[in-house]
């Protein structure tokens, strides 16, 4: 099986890291492909999120915690080649952590979860750093920005308009701000895992057409690299 590992790192808290991670993975299961989720987050954010699903409606994917493998976790990923079709790495919020860069060595893409707002935009070129650092290591590396938590104030454009300023590329499919994605974590799923009336059906579908953008344009931008 042909194995695509994806990075999901920025060293800012917050920026929506576990919440694409989980998103993506779970759309990616429910596709019925075979996926294994990284928890390189001490916190245990992932884990105790997969942990939460109901027994007859488990998480889509399995779930492997690394977060004390440090610069050596390359080589515990490298293990699960061949056997998982997508290995999703999610990634501390630690400047200190060799996770990331070592993350980043075995990955085939790199996505960075960004909120358009100032203190976020403000941090970001040094996940770029460390990303270009990489890639001269690592050439097949490929990189994308997620905008995470976007609004449509006039002061949200302008700050989107600063994120393009990064020099990076940027996912067309962006992740708004919506309950839904916070919600996820409650019941240990994802947004496809709501049932509910028709006005929360409307609010859920947006979030569900949302990340089936993010995982198609993910599935083309592996699919273009190979
Ligand atoms: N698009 C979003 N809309 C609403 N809440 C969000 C969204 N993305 C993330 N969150 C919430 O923001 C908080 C931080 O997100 P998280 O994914 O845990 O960030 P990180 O892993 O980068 O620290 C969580 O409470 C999460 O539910
Ligand atoms: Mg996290």
């Amino acid at each position: 099986m042909d194995t695509k590992i994806i990075t999901v790192t920025n060293q800012k808290g917050g920026c929506g890291k576990s919440t694409i991670t989980m998103q993506l993975a779970g759309a990616l299961g429910r596709d019925g492909e075979k996926v294994m989720v990284v928890d390189a987050d001490r916190q245990g954010t992932a884990t105790r999120w997969s942990k939460t699903a109901p027994e007859d409606n488990p998480f889509p994917a399995a779930i492997c915690g690394l977060s004390d493998a440090g610069g050596r976790i390359d080589l515990e990923i490298k293990k699960y080649i061949g056997i998982f079709k997508y290995i999703i790495i999610d990634c501390p919020a630690a400047y200190d952590s060799d996770i990331p860069a070592s993350a980043l060595t075995v990955s085939d893409l790199a996505l960075v979860p960004v909120i358009p707002a100032p203190a976020d935009l403000w941090s970001t070129p040094d996940i770029v750093k460390l990303i270009k650092k990489t890639q001269i290591r690592n050439p097949d590396l490929i990189a994308y920005i997620v905008p995470d938590q976007v609004t449509h104030t006039k002061n949200s454009g302008y700050a989107t308009g600063l994120l393009k300023k990064l020099g990076m590329n940027i996912t067309k499919s962006t992740i708004g701000m919506r309950v839904v994605y916070r919600d996820s974590q409650l019941i240990g799923g994802t947004v496809f895992d709501f049932k509910g009336g028709k006005k929360v059906t409307e609010k859920v579908r947006k979030a569900q057409d949302e990340i089936t953008a993010l995982k198609n344009e993910i599935i083309k931008i592996l699919k273009s690299n190979t």
